[in-house]
């Protein structure tokens, strides 16, 4: 990854390197590393495509931050925090590039379209929420924005993991799900640690979904159990933004009702789900390391 900027201008080195050096879980390189070598996947390919998909990842949150005018992202100042829009956007681009690029190093037709589909998924589903999500109280929408979002791509990583091994296409299938279960578990908790995570220990701003009126899990069920709430009502007719305390009373009562228990148990049951799908892979060390990745989802802090 960080070979991506060598030849660059050195200010775009300095952010590739800045983005890297903060770190992040790494996730989904894990699960491709993790699933390539339970298959056996080629080493080359494998680590090529882990850093193809991180990469994707860190362009998609580069991006994200720019959107969403964040300021903090694993514990460090963002790249919009230091520099401006159109620096931010084209460093961005340039990172997508990079990550188009090891993508193709696989030397893999199938696994490049899926790539490109995926990323078009995210993108459709980031602007769908930016048109369209605001005071939308919506499970369906909720749903599509999740697997759009987050869901996609690690459906993709696992899937494209058990692609270049030599598997059958019964567990690339296994694999595909075993990502989706996953990643729609990944960003119901991600929703959730909006509300009860630590701006120290999550290392990006908390509150702020409901701040910018981004209904999340937590919130559709508190909104079903309390329909006159008046931040709920605010909310839903769109005064959230002119009503930032009512959010705020808001966001705490969320945070203390027993709407979060509603939204880790469906997270609960994807990663059950994951789980599942495991069942029909080569037992072992790499197994039993999904494994524990997959329960560390739903009990993750950050
Ligand atoms: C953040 O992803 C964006 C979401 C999809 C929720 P991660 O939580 O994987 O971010 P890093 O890479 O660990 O910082
Ligand atoms: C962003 O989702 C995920 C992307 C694919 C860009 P969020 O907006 O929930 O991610 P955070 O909370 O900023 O990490
Ligand atoms: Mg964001
Ligand atoms: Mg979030």
């Amino acid at each position: 990854m960080r070979r991506q900027a060598d030849g660059a201008h050195p200010d775009l080195q300095a952010a590739l390197e800045h983005l890297l050096a903060a770190g992040g879980k790494r996730i989904r390189p894990t699960l491709c590393l993790l699933i390539g070598r339970m298959l056996a996947a080629p080493r080359q390919r494998l680590i090529t495509l882990g850093a193809a998909v991180e990469l994707l990842h860190t362009a998609t949150l580069v991006h994200d931050d720019l959107i969403d005018g964040s300021l903090l992202r694993r514990g460090s100042a963002t790249l919009n925090a230091q520099w401006s829009p159109p620096a931010t956007v084209l460093t961005g681009d340039f990172i997508f590039a990079r990550a188009a690029k090891l993508a193709a190093d696989t030397d893999h037709l199938p696994l490049m379209k899926l790539f490109a589909e995926t990323l078009a998924i995210i993108v459709n589903g980031e602007l769908t929420q930016l048109f369209a999500a605001r005071g939308l109280a919506s499970r369906e929408n909720y749903y599509r924005r999740i697997y759009a979002k987050t869901a996609s791509l690690l459906e993709m990583t696992t899937c494209a993991a058990a692609m270049i091994s030599p598997a059958g296409e019964d567990v690339v299938e296994a694999m595909r799900m075993f990502g989706y279960h996953l990643g729609m578990a990944f960003q119901i908790v991600d929703d959730v640690l909006d509300f009860t995570g630590a701006q120290d220990e999550v290392g990006k701003p908390v509150g702020s979904d409901l701040l910018q009126g981004l209904i999340t899990l937590p919130t559709l069920y508190y909104i079903e159990t309390h329909p006159s709430d008046v931040g709920v009502r605010a909310l839903l007719e769109g005064r959230y933004l002119f009503e930032k305390e009512a959010m705020e009373v808001l966001i705490e009562r969320i945070a203390a009702s027993d709407s979060i228990e509603k939204a880790m148990e469906e997270a609960r049951e994807h990663v059950r789900l994951a789980l599942e799908k495991l069942a029909a892979t080569p037992e072992g060390e790499e197994r039993s390391a999904l494994e524990e990745l997959a329960r560390y989802t739903v009990n993750r802090r950050f």
